[in-house]
């Protein structure tokens, strides 16, 4: 049976390890420095009970998704397997296409539990930022409005270049307000097509669409008596537009493919990096929606007419960063701060906090000097990084530092991109182009 599966899977595409015994499966499995995909398990095993061995794995191995695999008329412990948290069970004998079908799904559901676990850390990550750095004048009256608003209840409209805060003025503006006990959520209207943001947004009913195989609730829905945020609202459609107002009016909303709209009581915080006002001129916003969005606005100052929020900030920043990466950095050397002090941030807090993680990391000698910031940070005339210039390509400079980001952050692709600066995907596009592995990724590639 061990042979017959590894052969069948491994032709299709699968990395197959077998165990012929339920003892050697739990050494290799406490042995191994990840684990991770999917087991398939038989009920009887010379030593172990599979059941036994399913208990163990559930709880050591969460991640690890089990398919239990029982004889004919043992139905009896295909359904002890399913109360034990197994995923599925197979009753041999069963066709090929059964099991393979089986697989796949298993292991996409595990792909997808896994997206969703670090878009959940990343929400969290981002809502629970910890302290907030408030040290210019600039600053501070922002903040103490946005104190005054949160226990008003209205609706609130927060501007700004990117990077600046708004996010973090949107959790503050709950957290601070009388629904703090209740959910915060955040949505980005512009990262999603509009079908698929307004199913998130409203819910949809079982089979309003093809693949919409049950019912599932919006945000709308789910932040209600709490808050929900609309970043940026500049993107959202004129037919979504017009039925966010709807919402906006009188809490009701219609989830795609019901008949019968809904209510909730939800508090809207919209963010934007547009002149809104300036989309209402050109008829691409709604200005009901605007008035009904825009009752109080938060003005974000760009970090470059706050210069002195960056030391404090740098500070700040360069303790998460430690935290993050695992390492000892006491600070930076004069230049090094007076060139961040002199630099114009149009990526404002969310680059400043980039750079400096990225110095942590790059940085020898716990100090981040010259070297270890960005090549736009350098001197006008700088010698090291002049040569580096006149004898690399693009190609090769990209490729380099994707390289040596790779390298650094020990193969974390959701570390290294966020360092680059680009997405999951794109850096996965540059590794297949680049022909990039750990093998051929050292300090020196
Ligand atoms: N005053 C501050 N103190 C500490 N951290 C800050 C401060 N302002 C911004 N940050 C941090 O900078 C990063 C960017 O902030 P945020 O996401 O709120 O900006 P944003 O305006 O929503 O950006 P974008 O337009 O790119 O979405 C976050 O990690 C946030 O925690
Ligand atoms: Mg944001």
């Amino acid at each position: 049976m061990c042979r017959y599966l590894q052969k069948l899977l491994s032709g299709h595409g699968h990395q197959v390890e077998n165990f012929s015994a339920g003892k050697a499966l739990l050494n290799a499995l406490a042995a191994a420095d990840e684990v991770q995909g999917l087991l398939l398990l038989d009920v009887k095993m010379p030593d172990i009970d599979g059941l036994e061995v399913l208990q163990q794995v559930r709880d050591q191995y969460p991640q690890l998704a089990v398919v239990m695999m029982t004889g004919h008329g043992t139905i009896e412990s295909a359904v002890s397997a399913m109360k034990l948290g197994a995923y599925d069970y197979l009753t041999k004998p069963f066709p090929q296409e059964r099991l393979l079908a089986l697989v796949e799904r298993c292991l996409e559901r595990n792909q997808l539990r896994e997206e969703n676990r670090t878009l959940k850390q990343e929400l969290r990550e981002r809502i629970y930022p910890g302290a907030i750095i408030i040290n210019s004048a600039a600053f501070r009256k922002v903040y103490n409005m946005a104190l005054r608003v949160a226990g008003t209840n209205s609706n609130a409209l927060i501007t700004g270049e990117s990077g600046t805060g708004k996010e973090l003025i949107a959790g503050t503006l709950h957290y601070h307000g009388s629904r703090s006990q209740r959910l915060f959520l955040a949505i980005n209207c512009a990262a999603l097509a509009e079908t698929l943001l307004e199913s998130q947004l409203f819910g949809h009913v079982k089979g309003a669409f093809t693949g919409a195989d049950r019912a599932q609730k919006g945000l709308l829905d789910e932040a209600d008596s709490g808050t929900l945020f609309l970043d940026e609202i500049g993107e959202l459609s004129p037919g979504l537009q017009a039925k966010l107002l709807r919402v906006l009016e009188n809490g009701e909303f219609l989830p795609v493919g019901a008949t019968r709209p809904k209510q909730t009581n939800v508090r809207f915080i919209a963010a934007t990096n547009k002149d809104l006002e300036a989309e209402v001129r050109a008829g691409r916003f709604r200005k009901d929606l605007f008035y009904r969005l825009n009752v109080v606005t938060l003005n974000l100052p760009p970090l470059r007419e706050r210069p002195e929020d960056i030391e404090p900030m740098v500070q700040h920043f360069l303790q998460l960063a430690a935290q993050k990466v695992g390492r000892t950095v006491s600070g930076l050397t004069p230049e090094a701060l007076r060139a961040l002090k002199s630099y114009h941030w149009p990526g404002n807090v969310r680059e400043l906090q980039n750079i400096i993680e990225r110095g942590a990391i790059l940085c020898n000698s716990g100090i981040i000097d010259l070297e270890a910031l960005p090549i736009r940070f350098a001197a006008p005339n700088g010698g090291a990084d002049a040569a580096l210039l006149t004898s690399f390509s693009l190609r090769d400079a990209e490729q380099a530092q994707i390289s040596r980001t790779l390298h650094q952050t020990g193969w974390n692709k959701s570390k290294a991109a966020g360092l680059l600066g680009v997405t999951r995907k794109t850096l996965d596009k540059k590794i297949r182009d680049f022909d990039l592995s750990p093998a051929n990724t050292g300090p020196a590639a």
